[in-house]
């Protein structure tokens, strides 16, 4: 459809499906949700409902390009679509897939103390049915006091280690890291900065949030859908989860195990994430 305003031509194509402009790629447990539900406040945002894992699974990546991008919403041309699979980040396929689908996509990756994602990633598994973890402690270290670093829930917080795998296929400039502990606090000053990397116009404002006291967490007020109503509301209550209480002892371990490679993080993105905080 054409729209003439003023003679200049408003051209913004058809309600189609489109390949992502954009990805969420992780980091699992950090807050990739409420980034993507967040980022749907934007009129100009259209966003994948659930996660794809097109390029971190196999069966699924075997399917084609035409496959993924049919799961997307519709979007006129100038709207950015957006999908998120946290997996992708710590996938080893994952990068030169998506740089053969296109070297021009932009990468979010929101990021949060590992400390506190390894915790929470725990939750989740313990959370599962018939899982019979043993408590935290035990999960992630060994008899002999050793960290247990080969663990998803612990080497996944390793954020520099794939971030190096990412750099190898995509420039800096390609990848925008969101705090998860800022989006949390601050929910639209973290929104400013994504939209001014997805050159969105800037629409996100402090209107759009409340503090839930019930639910601990900012939820949301806006337009979101095609129908253009005004809709509010929380994340599900699988999102901002009680945790266990971990001893002193081994939250130490853990800071002091990621505090290198979080140094070496905040150098190469040029911010410093204040973890622990
Ligand atoms: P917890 O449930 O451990 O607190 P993901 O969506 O990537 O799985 O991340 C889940 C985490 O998002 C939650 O972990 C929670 O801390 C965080 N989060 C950030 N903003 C949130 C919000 N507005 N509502 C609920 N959870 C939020």
């Amino acid at each position: 459809e054409n729209n003439f305003t003023n003679g200049i031509s408003n051209n913004t194509g058809n309600l189609e499906k489109r390949l992502p402009k954009a990805i969420i790629i992780g980091s699992a447990k950090s807050g990739t949700r409420a980034l993507l539900v967040f980022l749907k406040i934007h009129p100009d945002v259209r966003a994948c409902p659930y996660e794809v894992h097109f390029f971190d699974r196999d069966e699924n990546y075997a399917l084609g390009l035409e496959w993924y991008r049919k799961r997307m919403p519709k979007s006129t041309s100038n709207q950015v679509t957006i999908e998120k699979s946290p997996g992708y980040f710590v996938s080893t396929n994952a990068p030169e897939r998506v740089f053969n689908m296109s070297k021009d996509v932009k990468l979010l990756v929101i990021v949060r103390d590992p400390t506190q994602r390894a915790i929470s990633d725990y939750t989740q598994l313990a959370l599962r049915p018939n899982s019979s973890l043993p408590r935290f402690e035990d999960y992630v270290m060994r008899n002999n006091n050793i960290l247990s670093t080969e663990r998803g829930v612990v080497k996944f917080g390793v954020y520099i280690r794939y971030l190096w795998n990412w750099m190898k296929f995509f420039p800096l400039s390609q990848i925008h890291f969101v705090s998860g502990e800022e989006l949390v606090e601050n929910p639209t000053a973290e929104l400013k900065l994504v939209e001014r990397f997805l050159t969105l116009r800037p629409v996100i404002n402090e209107n759009n949030f409340y503090f839930d006291k019930k639910k601990g967490f900012p939820c949301f007020i806006g337009k979101i859908g095609f129908d253009g109503k005004t809709k509010s509301g929380c994340l599900k209550g699988s999102k901002g989860r009680k945790h266990t209480p971990v001893s002193q002892h081994i939250l130490t371990r853990l800071h002091n195990y990621y505090q290198p490679y979080n140094e070496e993080l905040y150098k190469v993105v040029k911010r410093n994430f204040h973890w622990p905080r």
